[in-house]
């Protein structure tokens, strides 16, 4: 659901040098490549996902690494764009990320991140993921940290944050926001299934927010 926002955000991308942190399969990054950026890096640090991307950016000039976000820095103006799809919420120390992203964007540079929503961060009240969801729970919304989450067979570790503690996290590492949109469904995208469209447009699930640097 945050594909079709994200897409209207990204806008041209002829001649960029992007960044993905958090690339999984690196999908977006063979759709970046054919829409004509210069280059593509990918950040994983997950070795099935590097070898996923590997495979998914094979015959394009597009590479992948595999490392820990955290981890990651480049010299200054090295990029033109950073996308982080559904990852920033795993990472703990955001400033800081955030902080290297400003440190190897060239000026006027873009930043485009995606993350879980924080109403679906804040609290998880469900007992089986067995289920489609029929109701949520908003809760603890005020507590940032860590939450563990059963997600697709494993226990994962969210970093729980607001919309104010991104925008300000953004705001604090000099990023000037150009966009915040909460992805609501796009009816187009549900081949007519209107039951699921009317439960999507029930609560939100992702966040984007852009910024440039100044
Ligand atoms: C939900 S997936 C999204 C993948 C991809 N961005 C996409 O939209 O299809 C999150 C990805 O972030 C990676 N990831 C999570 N935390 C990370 C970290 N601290 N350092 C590097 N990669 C991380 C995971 O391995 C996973 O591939």
């Amino acid at each position: 659901m945050e594909e079709p926002a994200l897409l209207d955000e990204l806008g041209l991308v002829t001649g960029l040098r992007v960044l993905d942190l958090g690339c999984g399969d690196a999908a977006i990054g063979r759709t970046l490549l054919a829409a004509g950026c210069r280059s593509y890096l990918g950040i994983d640090g997950s070795t099935e996902m590097t070898r996923a991307a590997t495979a998914t950016l094979a015959g394009t000039p597009g590479r992948v690494e595999r490392m820990d976000i955290e981890r990651f820095s480049a010299p200054p103006r090295t990029f033109d764009l950073i996308i982080s799809r559904l990852a920033l919420h795993y990472v703990d120390d955001l400033d800081a990320v955030l902080a290297a992203c400003r440190h190897c964007l060239s000026p006027g540079g873009r930043l485009l991140i995606t993350v879980v929503h924080p109403v679906i961060t804040s609290h998880e009240a469900r007992q089986s993921t067995e289920q489609a969801r029929t109701d949520w729970v908003v809760d603890d919304y005020f507590h940032p940290g860590t939450r563990q989450r059963d997600w697709l067979g494993n226990t994962v570790t969210w970093h729980h944050r607001t919309i104010e503690d991104y925008v300000t996290a953004l705001t604090r590492a000099q990023f000037a926001i150009t966009a915040l949109r909460e992805c609501p469904p796009r009816p187009d995208r549900f081949n007519g299934d209107m039951a699921a469209l009317a439960r999507r447009q029930r609560v939100p699930l992702f966040l984007l927010l852009a910024g440039s640097r100044a």
